[in-house]
């Protein structure tokens, strides 16, 4: 692949930015595991996953696909085009909001969304198969939240999310897949669907009200300790099987 292409496939711009880059002496490329000078946009290169270069002093690894774990922070919205709070994507550096679009994939994208006000794990990719995956109802992939309840917790509410719970959008009862109390205001919840306010309607429908949302696992993987609000990192290839 030349280099003025991978540039371009990580985001770095148009190819005629990224040859640009390249020619001006603002691109080095790893040669035998060290960072190199490179200037010619041409050079063909067996690139493989993870193989580092670097634009301007900035060290990326190139992946021919991008997997991002987020911890989204409270206060953003889950858009491109954000309404009232400030995207998401923009806590992403640009190469990763700019990839080029792939298939039907238009660049890197949340995979299902969370509110503006709910925090926790958060799957953003160009994949569009595994986007489709971990988003079909078929696929079930069970999603945990830790709800903070307005009101005391009692049995009979979690007994009724168990059994399940009629929504306004549809007659056909929904249910949590797992829940307990915690403790008295804090229900951990599992789901493997995800309708718009799921969790909050169904809090709501069982006469409690939910003042805190934080999603802390999808799939087998926990949200990992060490990411804070607002960090991201690559998800690596162990770790994307737990999640789908
Ligand atoms: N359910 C909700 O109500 N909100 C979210 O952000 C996620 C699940």
């Amino acid at each position: 692949m030349q280099l003025q292409d991978i540039l371009y496939s990580q985001g770095f711009g148009t190819r005629r930015i990224c040859a640009g880059l390249i020619q001006q002496g603002h691109v080095q490329i790893e040669v035998n595991g060290e960072l190199a000078p490179c200037d010619d946009a041409l050079e063909d290169i067996a690139v493989e996953e993870g193989w580092r270069f670097s634009v301007q002093g900035v060290v990326w690894p190139y992946h021919a696909k991008a997997y991002v774990l987020l911890h989204k922070p409270a206060g953003y919205e889950c858009s491109h085009k954000p309404s009232a709070w400030p995207s998401l994507y923009t806590l992403l550096p640009a190469c990763l909001r700019q990839r080029p679009q792939k298939s039907a994939v238009q660049g890197v994208q949340a995979v299902g969304r969370l509110d503006q006000d709910t925090t926790g794990m958060l799957v953003l990719t160009d994949d569009g198969p595994l986007i489709h995956r971990m988003s079909s109802p078929k696929h079930h992939v069970p999603k945990v939240y830790e709800v903070t309840t307005d009101r005391a917790l009692d049995e009979r509410q979690v007994q009724r999310l168990l059994e399940g719970v009629v929504l306004d959008d549809s007659p056909k009862p929904v249910r949590a897949a797992a829940c307990e109390a915690v403790s008295t205001h804090h229900l951990r919840l599992t789901l493997t669907e995800g309708k718009y306010h799921q969790v909050k309607r169904m809090v709501a429908a069982v006469g409690n009200h939910v003042v805190g949302l934080h999603r802390s696992q999808i799939g087998d993987m926990p949200l990992p300790q060490a990411l804070a609000p607002g960090q991201w990192r690559w998800i690596t290839p162990a770790e994307l099987k737990l999640l789908s």
